[in-house]
Parts: C-alpha cells; sequence; structure tokens
C-alpha cells in the first residue's frame, strides 16, 4: 500500500528543465558544438557535473577539472539567473491541486531531487510548504539512477521502499526509483519512460485514486 508520494522537481513540478536545456545549449554552443533534444533526455535527473561530463563527450572536447569547474559554475550562473525570475504561474498544470489532494487524503509527501537550486525554485514558486521532508542535490552523493535520493527521502519519512512512489520526468530518475524498489510514475511520454509503472503527461493528469491503484 502507498502511504508517501517522492517528487522529482525539474520538469514534474516546474519546468526548469527547459532552463536547464537552455543553459547547457549555450555552454556548448560557446565551445562550437551543439546537441539534440533526444540528446538533452539523457541528461534530465543527472548531475550537474555528470550532465557537463556527458556535454563534453558529445562534442568530444577535453578539460581538466579546473576548467570543467568554470564551466559548471558559468552554466550555472546562466540557470540561477533564470530560476530567481521564476514565479508561482511556472508551476506545471495541475500540480497545486494533486499536492494538496494528496496531502489532505494522509499522504506523506517528500522532494527527491539531483538540484542543489531546489531550495531558490521551491522558495521562488511558493511549493515549499507541501513537503513533510526536502532532500536534493546538495544532500546526496550518488547522482539518479543510483537510488541513494529517494531511499534518503523515504527514511526521513519513515516508510519502506515498496509504500512510496516516485514522480519522476527523467530516464534516469525512473531508474532510480525502481532500483529502490519504489513504485514510479512517469511524467512524460511511454516511449521514452519504459520502466515506469504508469505513464501520464502530467500532474493534471492524476488523482488520489490513481495513487489507491497503483
Ligand atoms: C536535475 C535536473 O533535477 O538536477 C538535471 O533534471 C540537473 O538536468 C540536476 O543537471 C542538477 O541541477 P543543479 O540545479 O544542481 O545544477
Ligand atoms: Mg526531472
Amino acid at each position: 500500500l502507498i502511504k508517501a508520494c517522492l517528487f522529482d522537481l525539474d520538469g514534474v513540478l516546474v519546468d526548469t528543465a527547459v532552463y536547464h536545456y537552455q543553459a547547457w545549449k549555450r555552454l556548448a554552443n560557446t565551445m562550437g558544438f551543439d546537441f539534440t533534444e533526444a540528446q538533452n533526455e539523457q541528461l534530465k535527473g543527472v548531475s550537474r557535473v555528470e550532465s557537463l561530463n556527458k556535454i563534453l563527450a558529445w562534442g568530444g572536447v577535453e578539460k581538466t577539472d579546473a576548467e570543467k569547474e568554470a564551466l559548471a559554475t558559468l552554466k550555472n550562473s546562466w540557470y540561477v539567473d533564470m530560476i530567481t525570475k521564476m514565479t508561482p504561474a511556472e508551476v506545471l498544470p495541475g500540480t497545486v491541486d494533486f499536492l494538496t489532494a494528496i496531502h489532505k487524503a494522509g499522504y506523506k509527501l517528500a522532494l527527491g531531487s539531483a538540484s542543489k537550486n531546489s531550495g531558490i525554485i521551491l522558495e521562488r514558486t511558493n511549493l515549499a510548504h507541501f513537503f513533510d521532508e526536502l532532500v536534493d542535490g546538495n544532500m546526496v552523493t550518488k547522482s539518479k539512477p543510483d537510488p541513494e535520493v529517494f531511499l534518503k527521502g523515504a527514511e526521513l519519512l519513515g516508510f519502506k521502499p515498496d509504500e512510496c512512489v516516485v514522480f519522476e520526468d527523467a530516464v534516469a530518475g525512473v531508474e532510480a526509483a525502481k532500483r529502490g524498489g519504489m513504485k514510479a510514475i512517469g511524467i512524460g511520454e511511454k516511449s521514452v519512460l519504459t520502466e515506469a509503472d504508469v505513464v501520464v503527461s502530467g500532474l493534471d493528469k492524476l488523482t488520489v485514486k490513481d495513487l489507491e491503484e497503483l
């Protein structure tokens, strides 16, 4: 029986996946190459450093650790410029209603995000108060698809993995949930999120009943 809900942030509650993509694309372009939207799928859910490593490999570019650090910082400064201008209007459709409904129904809620910027985003969008626990990129050592971020969330909430469902837009995030022994609801397309138990286009398509039927 599902008792707890663990939410990814970027691309599930808010459309920051677009900002990540724009900032990484701009960084790649400054180095003289580009990458596709399909490649971008592989960056979703993946930590900042690992995203950069993938992009550099796609461009066939080698950098020292110091250069990589500077590039990641530059990308993040562009990204932070965008997210500090966010408003509650950028919360994805159905999010506030769904979070309100599951909270009322007695489910416990935790955030399980790879981002080190989750604090700014939750504050700018007024979503922080929904969560009983917050786990983000500042608190984990292993990036999705490792299940660490979700196992930590479950533990903080006091539930076993099989009592938890994860909401994820990323292939790596769905894999993390399944490896952690949790149910996964994919937010996006079935053809992409093939390992998810259920796939919907957004939280606006879900009700409390869907959780009871998992
Ligand atoms: C994830 C995003 O939520 O956070 C990734 O899906 C991103 O695209 C990762 O790289 C880390 O985010 P940040 O904000 O710490 O650079
Ligand atoms: Mg995501």
